[in-house]
């Protein structure tokens, strides 16, 4: 009997360490070949990505350029996934969560129909600009998918509520998957400036920030509350692996460069992230996947955006929005620097993202699906 070839496809940081594990898990089953298409929307940031895991690709579209746009994104990507999909010739696609490589995937598998597996599907904010361009991203790939595998039930609940009631699987986050792999006590970083830190005695805040949104005013005024709370705290150090968007470094530039306690680095690889997160007293990001991480690690997380389509850490108590205004991000992080009983409050480990077993459910619900296996139990905190 033919093998399924169920292809994966992705493209930036994200979404390489949330399918690495999914890749790999296809791959140890046996009624499946499991295939690997890169866009590299990102590339020294996605390589990173493929030499931690080791996952060699079986297609490259190498689309990046610098400064790229939307619409150079996924009209590069749509033309290199025609031959990838006429080469490799999957029964199935699976893309993750809401880049533009996720919807010029799942549109590129509609137009040779070929089917589609969303993978983290289900998260809103109901606004359209934010974050911007991801939540239309997901919900487009929403019409397109015939699979949803949802983190969570309130995924699956957005998803029901907009007439998708079926093939929908709730099997956690794949990131709770990778970190079980990267994360370890004994952990040496090879970035030997990570090694010098001076945990336990500082508080060591973990920075990160890149969303298309926060371009412009958020930015700026992010980059000038976290050098406010640089400069008034000398009991902290601010650890920020710079993403590699020049919009992104030139702000780091013009507004924090130069603050003291501030060590900005280049991106780190995940297993060095993961470790660090691991290690260090809070997290402030505007990113997605480390409002997964940290709360699985018992790290407090102040969010620098005005909403997330993340509630669940929040509704736990381990997550909190801080907005894009310089005055209210610092009067929060110095809250939690200063007010142990309210740091206590948030620094307690909560999973409702997963419990390292996604990956697994994801593979049977495949397997499922082609009639080839039981259907899996869903996820359940
Ligand atoms: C992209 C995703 C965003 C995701 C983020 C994760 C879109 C539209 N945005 O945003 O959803 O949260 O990735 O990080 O899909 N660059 C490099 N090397 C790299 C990576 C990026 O030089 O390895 C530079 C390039 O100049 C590139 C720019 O960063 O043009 C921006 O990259 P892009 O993928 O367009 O946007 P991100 O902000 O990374
Ligand atoms: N990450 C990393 N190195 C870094 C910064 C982040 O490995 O220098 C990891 C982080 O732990 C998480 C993922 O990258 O797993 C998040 O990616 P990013 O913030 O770029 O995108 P988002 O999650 O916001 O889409």
């Amino acid at each position: 009997m033919s093998k399924l070839r169920i292809m994966s496809v992705f493209g930036t940081r994200p979404e390489a360490i949330k399918m690495a594990p999914l890749v790999r898990e296809l791959a140890s089953r046996g009624e499946i070949e499991s295939l690997c298409c890169v866009t590299a929307q990102h590339r020294q940031m996605l390589d990173s990505v493929l030499e931690v895991f080791d996952i060699k690709p079986d297609c490259d579209l190498d689309i990046m350029t610098p400064r790229q746009t939307l619409s150079t994104i996924t009209s590069k990507c749509l033309l290199g996934m025609d031959d990838a999909i006429e080469r490799l010739k999957p029964d199935m696609i699976l893309v993750h969560g809401d880049t533009s490589t996720t919807f010029a995937g799942a549109l590129s598998a509609f137009y040779h129909q070929v089917k589609v597996g969303h993978v983290e599907a289900g998260l809103r904010t109901y606004n359209k600009y934010s974050p911007y361009p991801e939540e239309m991203n997901r919900k487009l790939v929403s019409s397109i998918a015939d699979l949803y595998f949802c983190p969570t039930v309130s995924n699956r609940e957005n998803l029901v509520r907009e007439g998708f009631t079926e093939n929908l699987f709730i099997t956690g986050n794949t990131v709770i998957d990778a970190l079980k792999t990267t994360v370890r006590e004994d952990y040496r970083f090879e970035t030997e400036e990570l090694n010098k830190l001076p945990y336990g005695e500082k508080k060591i805040i973990l920075v990160t920030c890149h969303r298309r949104e926060n371009y412009g005013e958020p930015m700026k005024n992010i980059m000038l509350a976290l050098r406010q709370i640089a400069e008034q705290n000398t009991d902290v150090e601010l650890v920020y692996p710079v993403h590699l968007s020049p919009v992104v470094r030139e702000a780091v530039d013009k507004y924090l460069r130069g603050a003291p306690r501030v060590h900005l680095i280049d991106p780190l690889p995940a297993d060095e992230m993961h470790n660090l997160m691991a290690r260090c007293y809070m997290v402030m990001t505007d990113s997605g996947g480390l409002q997964e991480e940290a709360p699985a690690l018992g790290k407090p997380v102040l969010v620098l955006r005005r909403e997330t389509e993340r509630p669940e850490a929040v509704e736990a108590g381990t997550v909190r929005l801080a907005g894009v205004v310089q005055d209210d991000i610092v009067t929060m992080a110095e809250r939690l620097i200063r007010d142990k009983d309210a740091y206590a409050r948030m620094a307690h480990a909560v999973n409702p993202y997963g419990d390292g077993n996604a990956c697994s459910r994801i593979a049977d619900a495949i397997l499922w699906y082609y009639g080839k296996g039981e259907k899996p139990k869903d996820f359940t905190v």
